[in-house]
């Protein structure tokens, strides 16, 4: 275990809960906030290597089928997906794609698993590959997540949706943009995320259709 690693408690509780990544703690602290969780079960993961959060989203939309069996929206099954250029470690019961997902046939993929079928929920920790520049990483970022954005054609009328940004000089202006296509946007940085980065969550809830 390296240094930076043996004094990371978030690293040291991911090994014992057997998550992939101390990333999933982000995801959990976003959810503890602001339920994004509720009644999910049709969900897409962009950029998910290792699989931490696809682990997760699986855990949440499996509580869902016994959880939300009511009047209300429910599904007997859950769908979840996952993408990333990196290879990823199977997970039962959900299906993983390497590929990059700006390719325009990752949206054939899309259609194919889903059917066609609106989501519920949209997660997306993906990252560019950072150079060490912050002003090129960040303006880099920036442009990916507003490729990531695009997806939210894919939500269902009142679908929630997490991004990661940096914070930087574009970071505003994406903010505004993505302000159009939801009820409610967030910003939020988890305290699971190390303070050096400038990583930040947007959390988009309500999608407007
Ligand atoms: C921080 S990691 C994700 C960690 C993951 N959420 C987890 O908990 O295990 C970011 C990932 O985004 C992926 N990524 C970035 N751009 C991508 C793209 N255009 N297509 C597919 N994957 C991409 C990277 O390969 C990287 O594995």
């Amino acid at each position: 275990m390296s240094k930076e690693h043996s004094r990371d408690p978030h690293y040291k509780m991911a090994k014992r809960e057997g998550y992939r990544a101390r990333s999933a703690y982000k995801l959990l602290e976003i959810q503890n906030r602001f339920n994004i969780f509720k009644r999910t079960f049709y969900i897409l993961d962009l950029g998910s290597a290792p699989g931490s959060w696809l682990q997760v989203a699986k855990k949440f939309a499996f509580e869902n089928l016994e959880k939300y069996k009511d009047n209300y929206y429910h599904r007997d099954h859950f769908k979840i997906m996952g993408v990333d250029i990196k290879k990823l470690v199977p997970i039962e019961d959900v299906k993983i794609i390497k590929m990059d997902f700006t390719y325009p046939d990752f949206h054939k993929e899309i259609n194919s698993f889903f059917k066609g079928e609106q989501l519920d929920l949209i997660i997306s920790d993906a990252s560019i590959r950072k150079s060490g520049n912050k002003f090129s990483d960040q303006v880099k970022q920036v442009k990916l997540c507003y490729k990531i954005l695009e997806f939210s054609k894919y939500l269902k009328n009142k679908g929630n949706f997490i991004i990661k940004v940096f914070q930087g000089e574009d970071f505003e202006k994406f903010y505004v943009d993505m302000k159009k296509d939801f009820g409610l946007v967030k910003s939020y940085k988890p305290k699971s995320s190390k303070k050096k980065s400038n990583e930040i969550f947007l959390i988009g809830l309500n999608k407007l259709i």
